[in-house]
């Protein structure tokens, strides 16, 4: 009888959970108001940053912070998602649940090749994922050491996880915020890197094994921004149009970015594998919108692609919270691969969509008079041929919304003020402005999707991106010069295409 009683239980949980999973990932769902059509989103409620990206075996792998309860920040988990392309995903279950030690937050992923932390084998290489466990009895206590950082390994391709018996591999030597690491492989010292956020620096350690961190260095107390907390740090090579090596840090921090709020920033140097060493001291922005933060790079990539893969989170903790989406909240940006290059300004980094978005992408109309109706919510707008120094691109609806995109003074500006909804919080209306830098504007690329505007001036020279809620949907695109190419190319849904 109670063997009949338990196989019944049994049978309703599987039969519960494959009605979970399938739900997950049914074309019906990610419909509803705002739901961004081909960028990542959560199945539901709240999402913050990217976690362990990591590519393998064909799969880039996406976890991200995660709270299944609510649509408000909370106990952090990672949720989980695989794609082949960046661009579909498969919603996976939750990785990794909070336990004894903490919450889970932000960190990162790698397949450990060689096994040098013995938790696999070289045969079937562990995924580790490496991670802060914030303790939140610690921080009720007012204790200053509990964010440590933990690691958990995976044998079946992150589908399922073990953590690690001995977490905390490393502990907090008494600084609040100590957080995000991103671990890569040196190969040259055969040994791994870690950069870690420090309250207001980064600190960076190495490990033989990922499980013993010796600190080899700080870097950034006197550079850079310093008006928030540095968080989600990046350490990663790239080459520039002269075939030099150098390396980019990317440094989330909060507040303090350049349109208030959350931004990234990010470095270029030099770095032995101890020894981070800027070129400059100059502070630069990867997106010069309120709405991509805590963006890192995928792990792994091979050789043959070569690419440097970018995810950011498109919000700002300003208003994450209270944005008015309710099923689900926060999306990534689009994938951009991103690239280095060497100026009379100084080196620059470039953010460029991945061209794996192409497979979404309709026929593109093109306008002949400067004015397009809109029949669709999600869209790419290209506008060529620029030559004006001055040049306004409005989206409108009905109800008088408008959003709108310029250029003027050696600025590229976002105009949200009018743009729909912006009721929530009084940070939202505004004027975001980036500097040209002294790039003359050819191209502008806007992606469009239901909630969400992403502007890249001559292929990713400067890139925006902003949230936007406009109460029914923009209608019409129109620019204000005559001159300029416009074209419209609708953008299918990531739920629906596959
Ligand atoms: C960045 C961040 C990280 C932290 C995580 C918590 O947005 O504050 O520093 O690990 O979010 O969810």
């Amino acid at each position: 009888m109670k063997t009949t009683y338990l196989l019944i239980i049994l049978f309703l949980a599987a039969a519960c959970q494959q009605r979970n999973e399938s739900a997950m990932n049914s074309p019906m769902k990610y419909d509803e108001k705002f739901r961004p059509q081909y960028h990542f989103t959560p199945p539901s409620q709240w999402m913050n940053d990217p976690n362990g990206m990591v590519f393998y075996e064909g799969e880039y792998h996406l976890f991200y912070q995660h709270y299944p309860d609510s649509n408000v920040w909370g106990p952090m988990h990672w949720g989980h998602a695989v794609s082949e392309d960046m661009i579909h995903w498969e919603h996976l279950p939750i990785a990794l649940y909070p336990d004894a030690l903490g919450y889970i937050f932000s960190g990162s992923a790698v397949i450990d090749w060689k096994n040098t932390s013995g938790l696999g084998s070289t045969d079937n290489p562990p995924m580790v994922a490496i991670y802060t466990y914030h303790d939140p009895v610690g921080a009720e206590a007012g204790r200053n050491d509990y964010q440590t950082q933990g690691i958990a390994f995976s044998l079946d391709k992150g589908r399922s996880w073990t953590k690690y018996e001995g977490n905390p591999v490393l502990a907090n030597p008494g600084i609040i915020d100590f957080r995000d690491p991103k671990v890569s492989w040196d190969e040259s010292n055969e040994r791994w890197v870690m950069i870690l956020a420090v309250l207001d620096h980064v600190n960076i350690y190495t490990s033989p094994d990922l499980i013993n961190w010796t600190l080899q260095s700080e870097f950034g107390h006197t550079t850079g921004g310093h008006g928030g907390v540095w968080e989600c740090p990046d350490l990663f090579p790239l080459t520039d149009q002269n075939g030099e090596v150098k390396w980019v840090m990317l440094l989330s921090i909060n507040p303090g970015g350049p349109q208030g709020g959350s931004a990234t920033q990010y470095f270029v140097g030099d770095f032995n594998g101890s020894v981070f060493t800027p070129v400059d001291s100059v502070t630069r922005w990867i997106d010069y919108g309120a709405d991509n933060y805590a963006g890192v790079t995928w792990a792994d990539i091979p050789e043959v692609d070569g690419r440097r893969l970018f995810l950011g989170w498109m919000s700002n903790w300003q208003y994450a919270n209270v944005v008015p989406t309710y099923e689900w909240r926060s999306a990534m940006t689009v994938p951009r691969a991103l690239s280095l290059s060497k100026t009379e300004g100084g080196y620059r980094l470039q953010s460029r969509p991945v061209p794996e978005l192409e497979t979404l992408m309709g026929e593109a109309i093109v306008s002949h008079n400067s004015t397009m109706d809109l029949s669709t919510e999600s869209y790419l707008v290209e506008i060529t041929g620029i030559h004006d120094r001055s040049l306004e691109i409005t989206f409108s609806n009905e109800q008088d919304e408008r959003l709108v995109v310029k250029i003027a003074a050696d600025r590229l500006m976002i105009d949200r003020t009018k743009s729909g909804d912006t009721s929530f919080s009084e940070d939202f209306a505004a004027i975001h402005e980036a500097p040209l830098m002294g790039a003359s504007v050819t191209d502008i690329q806007i992606y469009m999707d239901r909630s969400s505007v992403e502007v890249f001036v001559n292929y990713g020279e400067i890139v925006m991106t902003d949230l936007v809620f406009p109460t029914t949907p923009y209608t019409k695109v129109s620019v204000s010069s005559k001159g300029v190419g416009l074209s419209l190319t609708p953008m299918a849904s990531i739920w629906k295409s596959k």
